[in-house]
């Protein structure tokens, strides 16, 4: 059972400039939620209730977001304005948070590193707030992970097929196809050149890790731009142990580039608008 869900939040979200000058990339929103929301409700729809941010500086508003705001509560009880809080403070009543700064920014294997003083010796899962996800009809994509961990028991990366001369944007892998869908990775490579990616399956930002890749993680050489790769910890834990590789059912959309955040923003109006 995963109950710790990690959010590596201290990028600069560059992409997004001048947007995210003095607000964090996690709170543009998406319609009206913050990316980081949906994250969140997707770790509890896969039954994890103990959310593990890593932060950094000018990320505050991420805490006072998943806090209550009494002057402003008090503003508005008994309005009707009031049901627009309603599922933030279902998040606050039900899940605990907890936070930890990434001084300085040396990847991804770093800043999941840094978070190993919120998450102890735990099997946790780990979402990248700006890949935004949706599943199938019957559960999200965390929580399809999260099933898939109870057969497995090791760590598990989401991938999806992507057009190969997009491979040096994400972690690629390759590996032996065990059921539909599911792989056991034998090799994987961070961000390669398209001549160089063992397959177009990439890595998207959901994973689930066993609590060793902090050992690993530790003693792993700076890789790709010179920062701290998990990839590369996951591939000594594809040596050493197993490590399953998912293609997810559902749909991710890249909300770390304008493009794929102005898809995703009318994707979400139009299921809105069947909604209401
Ligand atoms: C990170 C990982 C990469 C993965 C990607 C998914 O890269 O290093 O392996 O494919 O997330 O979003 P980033 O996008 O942080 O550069």
């Amino acid at each position: 059972m995963i109950t710790k869900c990690l959010f590596p939040a201290a990028g600069y979200g560059t992409r997004f400039l001048p947007a995210t000058k003095a607000m964090p990339k996690e709170m543009l929103p998406v319609l009206t939620k913050p990316l980081i929301q949906y994250g969140v409700e997707e770790a509890m729809e896969a039954g994890i209730t103990e959310m593990a941010i890593v932060t950094g500086r000018g990320k505050r508003a991420i805490e006072d977001h998943f806090d209550i705001s009494y002057e402003l509560e008090h503003q508005i009880k008994g309005t009707e304005k009031e049901k627009y809080l309603a599922s933030i403070r279902n998040i606050i009543d039900v899940c605990s948070f907890s936070y930890t700064r990434q001084i300085e920014m040396k990847g991804l294997g770093h800043a999941i590193l840094t978070g190993e003083t919120l998450i102890g010796n735990v099997p946790f899962a780990v979402i990248l707030a700006d890949d935004l996800c949706v599943g199938n009809k019957d559960s999200g994509v965390l929580a399809q992970m999260a099933e898939l961990y109870k057969k497995y028991r090791c760590s598990i990366v989401a991938i999806e097929e992507i057009d190969i001369n997009d491979s040096s944007k994400y972690g690629i892998i390759s590996g032996k196809e065990l059921e539909d869908g599911v792989y056991m990775v034998a090799d994987m490579v961070e961000k390669p050149s398209p001549k160089d990616a063992p397959s177009n399956l990439a890595i998207i930002g959901r994973y689930i890790l066993t609590p060793d890749i902090f050992e690993i993680l530790r003693h792993t050489p700076s890789g790709k731009n010179g920062e701290l790769q998990i990839t590369d910890a996951l591939k000594t834990q594809a040596k050493n142990n197993m490590v399953i590789a998912y293609k997810f059912k559902g749909k991710r959309f890249d909300c770390g580039s304008v493009e794929g955040f102005v898809e995703a923003t009318n994707a979400f109006y139009e299921i809105d608008k069947k909604k209401s």
